[in-house]
Order: structure tokens, then C-alpha cells, then sequence
């Protein structure tokens, strides 16, 4: 019966469509961390002193006069939206910003003032940071990039 094969030939494209679904902004297309222990995580923020600079939950600044930057962790943030924002802006601070910034947070050459980790962090404390970090970001529910033909 025609029907049956209009059918089965739609499954795949519906399952794929439900799929689709799932991309939210925790699980973009491809990126994931492991979870990870924000427990530890918190303890990490402290251990690597972003506490120099940044508040988060149940982490008060450091010693809020010893510098210029207060950055207070999470809520809406307008350039951390989904978790791969959140990612890249720990692994790469310069990444888009600063520029935009005030010359405050940005050196003269328009890098972050946010030091760069990388090669002094474990991938383990990136990923308890991230878990750590990640539920006090309100990220804003982006839908999926759609690749439909567009017609001009
Ligand atoms: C010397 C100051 C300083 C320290 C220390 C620092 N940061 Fe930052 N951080 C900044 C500045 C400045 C920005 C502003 C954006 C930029 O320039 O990238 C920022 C931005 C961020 C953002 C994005 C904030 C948002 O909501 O848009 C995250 C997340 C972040 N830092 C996490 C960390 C973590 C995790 C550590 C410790 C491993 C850390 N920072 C240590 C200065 C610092």
C-alpha cells in the first residue's frame, strides 16, 4: 500500500526532527563536557582564585577593593547564553568581548584582563567549574538552526 511506504519513509525525518528538539542550550550540536561535581567545582573557583575578580554562589568576592573588577557570575547574561558560551568564555576570555567592553575589563590591545587557564587547569576542574558555574547562568532556549532551502 502507498501509505505504508509514505510512512515509513517519514520515520526517519520524524525521528530526526524529535532529535532536533533536544538541542537546547545544554547539548549543542556536538559539544558536550561529562558531568561534572560542583562541589568541587566551587572549590576549584576559590583554589584558582577567580575569586579575584568574580562573585558566584555562596562565593563572595575575595578582597573587592584590591581591584577595579567585579564581575558578579550568572543570571542573564547577555554573552553567556548557552553552556558552550559558558565553556568558551573560561577557556578562551577573549574570545568576542572585550573589545565591547569598557577599556576596564580589556587591556590596551583590547584582550580580556581575565587570565588564560588553559595551561594551568586540569580538563577535570573545567569540567567541575562548568557544573559549578552552569545552573546559575538563566541561558536564553535558542531553537535549532534550521538549513531549509531559502528562496530569494
Ligand atoms: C583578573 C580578573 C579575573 C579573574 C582572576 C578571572 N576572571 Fe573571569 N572574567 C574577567 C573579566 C574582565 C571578564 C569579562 C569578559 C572578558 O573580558 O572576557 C570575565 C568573564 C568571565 C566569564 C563570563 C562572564 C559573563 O557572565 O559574561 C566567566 C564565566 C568567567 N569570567 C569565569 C572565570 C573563572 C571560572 C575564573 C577562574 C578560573 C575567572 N573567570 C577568573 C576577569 C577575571
Amino acid at each position: 500500500m502507498p501509505g505504508h511506504r509514505i510512512f515509513f519513509c517519514a520515520l526517519p525525518l520524524v525521528l530526526l526532527s524529535l532529535a532536533g528538539c533536544e538541542l537546547g542550550p545544554e547539548s549543542p550540536r556536538g559539544f558536550a563536557l561529562p558531568e561534572g561535581d560542583a562541589e568541587a567545582g566551587k572549590q576549584t573557583f576559590v583554589e584558582l582564585r577567580c575569586h579575584d575578580c568574580h562573585s558566584a554562589e555562596g562565593v563572595p568576592q575575595r578582597d573587592p577593593e584590591a581591584t577595579d573588577i567585579h564581575l558578579p557570575l550568572g543570571g542573564k547574561s547577555t554573552r553567556v547564553t548557552t553552556y558552550a558560551a559558558l565553556v568558551t568564555s573560561i577557556i578562551n576570555p577573549s574570545h568576542r568581548y572585550s573589545s565591547r567592553l569598557p577599556r576596564s575589563v580589556s587591556t590596551e590591545d583590547g584582550e580580556s584582563r581575565m587570565p588564560v587557564y588553559n595551561d594551568l587547569m586540569t580538563v577535570t576542574e573545567l569540567i567541575d567549574l562548568v557544573a559549578f558555574l552552569q545552573p546559575q547562568y538563566e541561558v536564553i532556549v535558542i531553537s535549532p538552526n534550521s538549513y531549509e532551502t531559502y528562496y530569494p
